[in-house]
């Protein structure tokens, strides 16, 4: 085939490995002078963009993560009214939608039926439709008014990875540039932003040099039956996410939760046998995030931190921590989500399952 596994034994491992390089193509030409710029690609002037009352993000599976993440970026520093919604229940809502909404379309392979679906219905209802998607040729990208493209390269393994970081990258972007139309976001914090995202290759690279630790700690849990994953904020879907990539690859029941809503439930189940994963890396939930592996250690469950380089009292907190080095807020995402594909490769590979072709799952499901 045109695409091989480079040396790698699974097309998983490699993929998780071009994420430095991904990252850096999804941002190549989009970025002049430490701005966002996507004139090229989009023809949105600041008068259109104004005119956006409502942002729909809309996608499936991985993809709906990303665009959880993209949603708390942007929530920050917009009056727009933002609903994210999985597509086979956007399309059967019955909810405002017209010429004032921006709808986004997040998928990957750009055929995934529901999405499709899900963007016939808000085009029929005069919104203006975008794809976010890794295949510019796809259907959903032949039908929307804007496309904007991830560059992942192909992606073969199932578990998506490194196309979950495209999407956040270009979703990141397509957020900031609308942003700045907008006029709702200063200079200042976009040249923030941005000189960060710059940064991230580098830092995602370091991360997966460091893929060992992960393998190590990946062997003392394999024999869990279930997990839970825990977040807060920009960290709640990345719980998400590597929850999706355990139970995908490995068949380990993995729930995740909002860490302030385990009091509500997954806390029945919590004992010695429940690995609680935790992701907490430095932002201005953490001390909240703190509090609820306080609670998740008085039932003797075993906690997985995810945490930022340097916060030295995890260690008295947590049975292991994945590190993670230091970011903005904003970018947390993009760092903590490396470890938890990592944890989920190798957790798979020591149950010996079929990493690249889970049971069960297709790369893109074109069914309802
Ligand atoms: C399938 C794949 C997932 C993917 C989802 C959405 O479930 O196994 O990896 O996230 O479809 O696919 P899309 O191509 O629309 O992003």
């Amino acid at each position: 085939s045109m695409v091989d596994k480079g040396g790698y034994p699974h097309f998983m491992l490699k993929e998780i490995n071009e994420q430095g390089a991904v990252l850096r193509r999804s941002m190549l030409d989009r970025i002049f002078h430490g701005e966002v710029d996507l004139s090229r690609e989009l023809s949105w002037s600041s008068e259109s963009a104004k005119r956006i009352k409502r942002l729909h993000l809309v996608a499936c599976g991985t993809s709906y993560y990303a665009a959880l993440v993209a949603e708390r970026l942007i929530e920050r520093f917009s009056d727009l009214d933002i609903r994210v919604d999985i597509a086979s229940e956007y399309r059967y809502r019955d909810i405002p939608i017209g010429n004032d909404t921006l709808a986004v379309f997040v998928t990957q392979s750009g055929e995934t039926l529901d999405t499709l679906a899900a963007e016939r219905f808000a085009k029929e209802k005069g919104a203006r439709c975008m794809a976010i998607t890794n295949n510019g040729l796809s259907t959903v990208a032949r039908e929307v008014d804007d496309v904007l493209s991830l560059k992942a390269g192909p992606e073969i393994g199932v578990a998506a990875t490194k196309t979950f970081m495209g999407q956040m990258t270009v979703l990141y972007l397509m957020g900031l540039y609308l942003l700045k139309l907008r006029e709702e976001l200063s200079l200042g914090d976009e040249m923030r932003l941005v000189r960060e995202m710059e940064v991230l290759p580098y830092k995602v690279e370091s991360l997966i040099d460091r893929a060992d630790e992960i393998k190590a700690i990946a062997s003392r849990y394999c024999e869990a039956r279930d997990f839970l994953f825990l977040g807060r904020g920009f960290s709640f879907p990345i719980a998400m996410e590597g929850a999706l990539k355990l139970k995908e690859i490995s068949y380990i029941h993995a729930e995740a939760y909002a860490a302030g809503e385990m009091k509500h439930g997954p806390i029945a189940l919590l004992d010695r046998s429940v690995p609680v994963v935790v992701v907490m890396p430095d932002d201005n939930l953490f001390e909240k995030t703190l509090s609820n592996v306080q609670e998740t250690k008085a039932r003797n469950s075993p906690v997985i931190a995810i945490a930022t380089e340097g916060r030295k009292s995890i260690l008295g907190q947590a049975e292991d921590v994945m590190w993670v080095p230091k970011t903005d807020m904003e970018l947390n995402p993009f760092l903590a989500v490396i470890p938890l594909q990592i944890f989920a490769y190798y957790v798979a590979l020591a149950k010996g399952k079929e990493i690249d072709q889970p049971r069960n799952l297709a790369k893109s499901v074109t069914v309802e």
